[in-house]
């Protein structure tokens, strides 16, 4: 099977929107962010075209599409690049930030809604996110954040998900800089990043009455100093 890891480009996004949402449709923190199970794949569709525009690191795994594979994108890794905690936001990145909040603002017209997302618990989530990283991101040169991880079911176990991570943690190895991510499975997930690298340090608990999910937070020091 010839696989490839390759940049994701605008054509790759609606296979990529799929895979996502496939891999996660049991995930439980998008059972608690979102009402519904199913998530506004115009949404995640803009967020990765965001990406794009942004230049962050987004990569795609495809293999030639056949009657086992009726598409070619099955895995995908988005990540953020370092942002030194004393640099403000690009004008450019502001300029995206702006962009998709406006599409954001379109789609709630468009489809009558959030998509099913909690909004009180979003902003929960985000506050406590915040709070972490002002703790655990000890380095002021920024991290290496993982966003997005996903590998089709059908693939799993056999090495794809370290070729998605790796793409990235070798440039970081080569930059000297760490790495983060968040997990919101800790079986199997912290054991699979165990192996490529990553610690756990902390854990976020997201507790809204009796709804609760974890994420795991996880770094990865690089293998080589700059
Ligand atoms: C997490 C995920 C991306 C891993 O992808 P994958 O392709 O299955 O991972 P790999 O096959 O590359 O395995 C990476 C390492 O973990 C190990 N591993 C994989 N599955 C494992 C499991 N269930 N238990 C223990 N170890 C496991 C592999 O042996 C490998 O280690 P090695 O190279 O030293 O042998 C994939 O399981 C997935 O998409 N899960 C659903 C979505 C998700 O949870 N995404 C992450 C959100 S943070």
């Amino acid at each position: 099977m010839a696989l490839q890891i390759v940049p994701m480009t605008k054509q790759d996004i609606p296979e990529a929107v799929e895979c996502v949402q496939t891999a996660f449709a049991d995930d439980p923190y998008f059972h608690w962010l979102f009402d519904s199970s199913e998530r506004n794949a115009a949404s995640l569709a803009a967020h990765f075209q965001y990406g794009l525009n942004c230049n962050t690191p987004m990569y795609v795994a495809k293999v030639p599409i056949s009657d086992k594979h009726p598409r070619s994108i099955v895995g995908v890794s988005w990540w953020f690049s370092p942002q030194p905690a004393s640099k403000g936001v690009s004008w450019s990145v502001w300029a995206q930030d702006w962009l998709l909040s406006f599409r954001q603002f379109l789609f709630n017209v468009r489809f009558g809604g959030r998509g099913g997302l909690n909004l009180h618990r979003y902003k929960m989530w985000k506050e406590m996110q915040r709070k972490t990283h002002d703790v655990v991101w000890t380095d002021p040169r920024g991290y290496y954040f993982c966003n997005v991880l996903a590998v089709s079911s059908e693939m799993r176990g056999m090495g794809l998900g370290r070729k998605l991570v790796e793409v990235v943690t070798q440039q970081a190895d080569r930059d000297g800089m760490p790495c983060y991510l968040e997990s919101s499975k800790g079986v199997p997930n912290i054991i699979i990043y165990e192996k490529l690298g990553f610690n756990l340090v902390t854990e976020i608990d997201c507790v809204d009455g009796n709804d609760a999910c974890k994420l795991y937070c996880m770094v990865r020091k690089p293998k080589t100093k700059a």
